[in-house]
């Protein structure tokens, strides 16, 4: 039996292939490289030394997905694949219920025809949108003011209906903060396309000279030191957190519940830029900016449920985070793209 990982190419997929391939399962990943690159698959091999099947495949075509679930015994499925650029999300949304929803919609269609009912999903702590901090599980979610969040606050509610249609559905909704840095070994890691939109992914390429300058997003928000505050969880540790998102699914079969995944604890973005310069003692250059349209001033998890119902803690520092982006932006000046 195998996990079938979708957009196991990306950022957050490719490590927790690494996690599942290493605690024994096999592992197939579909994934069309809109946001990643093949050669992705063959680092995964190199850090695990075990195979992995990867099929080029949208999630929007219906035969494509029938071809990898009649080739493979799926038990389930860890649903990474998406679009994830809030702005680009503003200019547009039609790409964005395209590929996030319709997407979803195809694969779950997929799933049920091969009687396969447990899937981990992929969400985002932007489902809880203006809620008072530490955001909690049980609060209302849904007011969102992106439609990138849109499709994360929808697919959720999407998996409840399927949930409640069939008592053979099992079903994890793991709600993502802010993930950052690489695989200890260095092969893998974060590489967005262009200029990257996120901070650490910024903050790597001003200290590897590739860009001139960070601006930091305001400097007068009512938070310790005047910028933004958010929960940074190592993305191993976020990984890992889909392992034992996937053994609550075999222990507890229909059941629907989201789960926080984050650390519990709030970073400045002036933390973040000293804590990199400390771990690396790399020079950050930046200067305090004008704020960005649809920043919340601070958002950080209460990750009690995970720690107690799933038994994931978060076990890496913001130390590490630094430190092991560092050495994926250093050992891959240009990403994945051969040097
Ligand atoms: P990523 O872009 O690195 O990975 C997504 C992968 O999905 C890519 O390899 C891309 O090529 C693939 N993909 C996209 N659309 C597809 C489609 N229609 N068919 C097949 N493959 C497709 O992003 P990531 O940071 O690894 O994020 C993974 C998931 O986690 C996304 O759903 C994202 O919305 C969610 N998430 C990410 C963050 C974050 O800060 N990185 C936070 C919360 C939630
Ligand atoms: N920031 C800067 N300069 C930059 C980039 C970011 O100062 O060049 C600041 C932002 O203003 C924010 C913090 O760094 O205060 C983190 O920004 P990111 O863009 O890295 O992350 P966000 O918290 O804005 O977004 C993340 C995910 C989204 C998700 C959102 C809400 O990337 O997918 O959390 O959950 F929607």
């Amino acid at each position: 039996m195998a996990i079938l990982v979708t957009g196991g190419a990306g950022y957050i997929g490719s490590h927790t292939c690494v996690e599942l391939l290493n605690a024994g399962y096999e592992v197939v990943v579909c994934d069309n490289y809109c946001n990643s690159v093949p050669e992705v698959l063959e680092r995964i091999k190199q850090i695990t030394n075990k195979n992995i099947a990867g099929y080029d495949c949208d999630i929007r075509n219906r035969a494509g997905l029938e071809k990898i679930f009649s080739e493979n015994s799926i038990e389930a499925v860890i649903h990474f694949a998406g679009l994830k650029a809030v702005g680009e999300s503003t200019r547009e949304p039609i790409m964005y219920y395209d590929n996030n929803i319709s997407g979803t919609v195809t694969l779950l269609d997929v799933m049920k025809e091969y009687n396969c009912k447990s899937i981990v999903f992929s969400s985002s702590a932007t489902v809880y949108g203006n809620n008072p901090i530490p955001y909690e599980e049980t609060m209302v979610t849904g007011d969102v003011s992106n439609p990138y969040g849109r499709t994360k606050h929808f697919i959720e509610q999407i998996l409840g209906d399927v949930y409640v249609s069939d008592n053979e559905w099992s079903i994890s909704l793991l709600r993502y903060f802010n993930p950052i840095g690489a695989h200890e070994s260095g092969l893998i890691g974060e590489d967005p396309n262009g200029i990257p939109n996120n901070l650490m992914p910024y903050i790597s390429r001003v200290a590897i000279g590739k860009l001139p300058q960070l601006t930091v997003f305001g400097g007068d928000y009512d938070t310790k030191d005047g910028t933004c505050i958010r929960d940074y969880i190592h993305v191993v540790d976020l990984a890992k957190a889909h392992l034992c998102a996937l053994n609550k699914l075999k222990s507890d079969p229909h059941s629907i519940d989201a789960y926080n995944i984050g650390t519990g604890i709030g970073y400045s973005v002036l933390d973040i830029i000293n804590a990199f310069e400390d771990a690396t003692g790399q020079k950050v250059n930046y200067k305090i900016g004008e704020r960005r349209a649809g920043d919340l001033p601070a958002f950080y998890a209460n990750p009690k449920k995970a720690n107690e119902v799933l038994g994931w803690h978060a076990e890496r520092n913001l130390h590490d985070m630094c430190e092991d982006t560092w050495r994926f932006q250093k050992n891959n000046p240009n990403g994945y793209k051969k040097d």
